[in-house]
Formats: structure tokens, sequence, C-alpha cells
């Protein structure tokens, strides 16, 4: 049988799923060179974009994948997430300017989670028109882009340093191991393995 493939992306969670790895006596590769594809002694790893790496596992191109509660919540893939890996916390959190400038009635909202900032404002009855933007979404209300954002926050830098405070949480996130849904139970051993050893390295 082929090697269990596993997906990551080579971001902000990658540092903290090699130290595990390594914690948990698995092979990781090393993240020199440009492969995008790297066989380590008995598992595949794929080197994707962050926010596709619920596709290649939900697709079943990859088995398995590393990623944060944040990008699962805005892909909606329908894949297994058992674990917690326990590293990248952050929290996804509505911030403004403060003093906040007077809003229209539809509040304008810039952010690279389109359907998580959607969701967020209708289950609170808020009308607002999202702006999706690919990054640095913090210079959007200073601009007139936008009234306020909904992004990530780690250390809250960026939203200090750009004149934002955070008024509202919409999620906290840290990174997830996901497994692909026929991938759990066809290839059960392996997975079962790999979340055992991930799990003693985590407890
Ligand atoms: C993320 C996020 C914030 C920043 C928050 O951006 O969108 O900009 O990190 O981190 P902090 O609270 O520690 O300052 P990222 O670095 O992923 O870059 P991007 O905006 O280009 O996506």
């Amino acid at each position: 049988m082929s090697a269990l493939t596993i997906a990551l992306s080579k971001g902000k969670l990658l540092l903290g799923a090699e130290a595990l790895f390594r914690r948990a006596g698995l092979p990781f590769p090393s993240g020199e060179g440009r492969k995008l594809v790297v066989l380590e002694t008995g598992l595949r790893f794929l080197f994707v974009k962050d926010k596709d790496v619920p596709t290649y596992v939900e697709y079943g191109v990859a088995d398995c994948g590393v990623a944060g509660r944040d990008v699962l919540l805005e892909s909606g893939s329908d894949v297994y997430e058992p674990l917690d890996l326990g590293f990248g916390h952050c929290r996804l959190v509505v911030a403004g300017r403060s003093p906040a400038a007077p809003a229209a009635a539809t509040l304008r909202v810039a952010t690279k989670y389109p359907r998580v900032t959607a969701a967020h404002f209708l289950a609170r009855g808020t009308s607002v028109e999202v702006v999706t933007l690919a990054g640095s979404v913090e210079l959007a209300p200073a601009l007139g882009l936008a009234d306020c954002i909904v992004d990530v926050v780690e250390t809250g830098r960026t939203l200090a340093e750009n004149g934002l405070l955070a008024q509202d949480e919409v999620a906290t996130s840290s990174a997830r191991l996901i497994v692909n849904r026929a991938s759990y139970h066809a290839r059960r051993a392996e997975v079962s393995q790999l979340l055992q050893k991930l799990r003693e390295a985590l407890s």
C-alpha cells in the first residue's frame, strides 16, 4: 500500500508541527529545499497553502493534514478532526478603530474569512457587507475601506500597531490533525497509530 500522506503548510504552523512530530518519534521533512512532495520513512508529506490543507484532505489526495481551526471553520470541509495538537493558539476577533468611527446602517467588514464573518454577524442579526481581502486586513479601517475587520490575533501586535482594538471574539483556534473520512476507515491501523503517537507526545 502507498505511504500515508500528510498535508502540511509552510506557514505559521510548520515549526509547531515539526516539534510535535519529532517528539512523537515520527518522521518529518527537513523543510529545506523546494520539493512539494517529500517521502520520509513510511510517510509522504505534501506542502500546500494553509487554506488548501482541508481541500487536499477532503478530496483524499492526502489522508491527513495539519490545519488551524480558523482555516477549517472557513473552509467548511467535510473531514474528521480527531485531535487538537496544542499549538498555534490564536483568536479570530472583530476589531475596529478606537474611538470607533460612526458606521452606516450596514457595517462594512474586511476579512480573509468571509464565511465565518458572514455567519458571525448573521447570528447576531447585524447587517453587514463583507469585503474579502487576501491579507494586510488591518489597513482597511484606517483607509476607509471597512468599518471593522475580522482577523486572527496571536500576539495582538498587528492590531495595536494599526490603531485597532478587539471588540468581540468570533472563535478560538489552534492546530488540528484532520483526517479524510474514507482514509479514517480504510487505513484505520495506520491512522490510529499516528494518532496514538501524537496523543502520547501531547500528554
Ligand atoms: C496574521 C493575521 C494578522 C497577524 C496577527 O497575518 O492576519 O495580520 O497574523 O498576528 P499578531 O497578533 O501576532 O500581530 P499573517 O502573518 O498570517 O499575514 P497575512 O495578513 O499576510 O495573511
